[in-house]
């Protein structure tokens, strides 16, 4: 799979583009992590990428024009072609299933916007689709589109080392995780759940089965509603 990220702040993702989980899928070449900086594009000696808004207000609106040129310079570096995604708050929220849905897609592009807004132009022209990564806002796309890559990676075989930590993932069931332990057996007077210890494994199913709903109905009723539903 290939993600493309156009942004202004390219070296924001540098670290992220080469340690743990993206670091090591692409030297896996399971995937590959491509950025391009957005002022490349723009036409001016300053490189100016955005303008006053029309109709007055607060802020600076991102211009249409480096966008639009950079969207379709980006889609040529490669020959599939890419299904495109803006990073804005006013998009669907990203979810588990939307994740999966992505990771069909053997390319995106992710633009990850700054300052106020952008040219809506933009979004009707160049832009498949927009995704928030949740009810808050931040200064601009580059961590929701981190947010996304990480997620669609996962689905992606062989990123994840151990295969079953995917399958049993939090939300993959519609359920949050059961609790993990490691050694030691105490910490600070707080023991190990014995069962976890009696090599039982179908009781250890069970009880991992029995936590995960438990906490799911207490701390997510939302998610616990929808399981239910599901159940029937
Ligand atoms: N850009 C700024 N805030 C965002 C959010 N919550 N999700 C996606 N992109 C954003």
């Amino acid at each position: 799979m290939r993600f493309d990220v156009l942004t202004i702040f390219p070296e924001l993702l540098q670290s992220f583009s080469e340690c743990s989980l993206i670091g090591r899928a692409q030297r896996k070449e399971l995937l590959t992590l491509c950025t391009t900086d957005l002022r490349e594009f723009a036409t001016d000696k300053h490189h100016t990428v955005d303008d006053e808004p029309y109709g007055g207000g607060g802020g600076m609106v991102m211009k249409a024009q480096p966008w639009i040129e950079a969207v379709r310079a980006v889609t040529e570096l490669h020959p599939s072609p890419p299904h495109r995604i803006l990073l804005t708050p006013q998009g669907q929220t990203l979810c588990e299933a939307k994740v999966r849905e992505l990771a069909n897609h053997e390319r995106l592009l992710l633009l990850c916007g700054r300052y106020e807004a952008i040219d809506e132009r933009v979004a009707e022209l160049v832009v498949d689709e927009e995704i928030s990564i949740g009810d808050y806002v931040l200064s601009g796309g580059e961590l929701p589109a981190m947010v996304l890559i990480e997620a669609v990676s996962r689905q992606i075989p062989g990123v994840v080392g151990f295969n079953d930590s995917v399958v049993n993932d939090s939300f993959r069931k519609g359920l949050l995780d059961y609790p993990h332990y490691t050694r030691p057996e105490e910490v600070e007077g707080l023991v190990v759940p014995p069962v976890l210890r009696s090599g039982d494994h179908a009781k250890i199913d069970r009880w991992r089965q029995q936590q995960a709903e438990s906490a799911t109905r207490e701390k997510r009723p939302d998610l616990w509603q929808r399981w239910q539903g599901r159940q029937r």
